[in-house]
């Protein structure tokens, strides 16, 4: 029994303390919006960021990947959610293909390499990454990391040089 109130009066309690502001995004399947708001990764990869959320420990970004070829190997510390909105790609460690239109569920502790088959010219995938990618050589030794704080340093750093200013980052953190 659905025991929710569905009369149409907005709630007009007081709000509960320390709740962060909403954050809407319009244009985020809009490929052809602003070029500045795409923060060079390295050559031919950039991420748009969506949400930089530095109290879980998450970050919600855009891959755009110009260019095929082996883009990276790592392990993830947290869950990381994919939907593929162009394109596509594949784990060499999986059979399985991250297609357009497409979701994969990559679990914590997962070690593959990425990699955008020939033919593809343009992939774009809306990523959920919860804690730090460990990038790996083929033993699994580390080479470094990334997570929500470096990505936000590298927009802030990114924006502005583009002239939007380092503090257009800010919105996007919760
Ligand atoms: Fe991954």
């Amino acid at each position: 029994m659905d025991k929710g109130d569905h009369s149409t009066a907005p709630y007009r309690g007081p709000k509960l303390p320390n709740v962060p502001d909403d954050l809407v995004i319009s244009g985020v399947l809009d490929m052809d919006c602003d070029e500045r708001l795409w923060v060079p990764q390295s050559k031919d990869v950039w991420f748009r960021p969506l949400c930089f959320n530095v109290s879980q420990g998450y970050f919600v970004n855009i891959l755009r990947v110009r260019k095929s070829g082996i883009l990276s190997r790592h392990r993830h510390t947290g869950p990381v959610h994919a939907t593929v909105l162009k394109g596509r790609w594949h784990y060499l460690e999986h059979d399985w293909w991250a297609e357009e239109g497409g979701y994969a569920f990559e679990p914590p502790g997962d070690i593959h390499t990425l990699e955008v088959p020939d033919g593809v010219t343009e992939m774009v995938t809306l990523f959920h990454v919860t804690g730090a990618y460990i990038y790996v050589d083929v033993d699994g030794v580390s080479l470094g990391i990334e997570d929500v704080f470096s990505k936000l340093q590298a927009a802030r750093n990114h924006y502005d040089e583009v002239g939007l200013g380092a503090s257009f980052a800010d919105q996007f953190v919760r």
